[in-house]
């Protein structure tokens, strides 16, 4: 059977380090054996320990609330429970067997004398958690951005489920915005504006397009037939009264995302001849975001069914795309659309 000291020296934490530092180290770890679906230690636990894992396979887990949610599994050579001995806070996460398994564990005491004994190995311990945290860090940031994408998408479809359009014309503008802007990356006119993070944000941002609709009166978002021109009217003020509202978000947070949302929220009425609205922008004045998310608004809404109106077909759609391009459209993007609307049907079969 391997050593401690053999199987440590395998791991980058203590790599090249003296035999006489490697044998102290190895002297103060004892080996400690766990049954299949053993608990290791549970979250709030006083952290009085850390591992590293001999063989077997253990699951990190975090109660949610509703239960246990498992974070991650672990194996061989990795390490474990070594934030709550260094913080001295209570674990922050449960730690259970998955199959028998052995782990060599330090106690707090032989820890702290390492420590102070060992310069070398406090060094290596203090950049094996440095890493460790901006990890963690990065997890939790991904997390975040995560939480951040449902909360925007959940916030549109209030006013979706609200105008009783079909629940997923907010997928479908979403799916022809970051495949129009894929399309238009490679075009010279657009590739030093529509970036990889550019496409991402139009994704996330551009359900938030008709959020202005929630100040609009039920009688006039939810009338069956046409408006009458005070009604519409009234109904134009979403783009204004949404554009306020991330006006505000951006008092507190301005950034590209929430600068992208401003102006898709505000501009996606705007037409490229200039005779749209609220402002009256005329082709290229008109943020590229909104003429993007214009399009594909456009097209979705000629391909649904409303009360008032019977569905377009796929051939009148794109003869309509045709004849608005370079009116309400810019001729370059209405192209791009054009040329691949076979994905874009297929996006609209897809979400329908
Ligand atoms: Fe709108």
């Amino acid at each position: 059977m391997e050593s401690i000291a053999s199987f440590l020296i395998q791991m980058d934490l203590f790599a090249g380090l003296d035999e006489a530092t490697i044998q102290q180290i190895a002297s103060q770890f004892k080996v400690i054996q766990f049954q299949e679906e053993e608990t290791v230690f549970a979250e709030k636990d006083e952290g009085d320990a850390f591992y590293i894992v001999i063989d077997g396979e253990l699951s990190i887990l975090q109660e949610t609330g509703r239960g246990l949610r498992e974070l991650k599994k672990i194996g061989r050579h990795e390490i474990f429970g070594e934030m709550a001995l260094i913080s001295q806070e209570r674990r922050s996460a449960t730690v259970r067997t998955v199959t028998d398994a052995r782990c060599l564990r330090m106690s707090r005491l032989n820890f702290n004398d390492l420590i102070e004994t060992e310069p070398k190995f406090s060094q290596r311990m203090l950049t094996f958690l440095t890493n460790r945290l901006r990890h963690s860090d990065e997890l939790a940031n991904k997390e975040i951005l995560n939480a951040h994408q449902a909360l925007i998408f959940s916030l549109s479809n209030l006013v979706e489920s609200r105008d009783k359009l079909t629940g997923d014309h907010l997928h479908r503008v979403r799916e022809y915005c970051s495949l129009l802007a894929s399309n238009l990356a490679r075009h010279p006119k657009f590739q030093t504006i529509i970036t990889p993070v550019f496409i991402e944000n139009i994704y996330i941002v551009s359900p938030l397009h008709d959020i202005g609709k929630v100040a609009i009166p039920d009688g006039i978002l939810l009338k069956p037939g046409k408006l009458t021109r005070d009604e519409f009217e009234i109904i134009k003020q979403h783009s204004i009264i949404g554009g306020e509202s991330i006006a505000r978000v951006l008092e507190f947070c301005d950034n590209e995302t929430f600068r992208m949302a401003f102006n898709i929220v505000r501009h996606h009425h705007e037409r490229y001849d200039g005779h749209g609205y609220p402002d009256g922008l005329k082709g290229e004045a008109i943020p590229v975001e909104a003429r993007i998310v214009s399009i594909a608004d456009y097209y979705d809404a000629i391909l649904s069914k409303r009360s008032y109106k019977q569905p377009f077909t796929y051939k009148q759609a794109e003869e309509e795309i045709r004849s608005q391009s370079g009116i309400i459209f810019d001729p370059v993007i209405a192209e791009a659309m054009l040329s691949s609307l076979d994905d874009f049907e297929s996006i609209h079969q897809k979400y329908t």
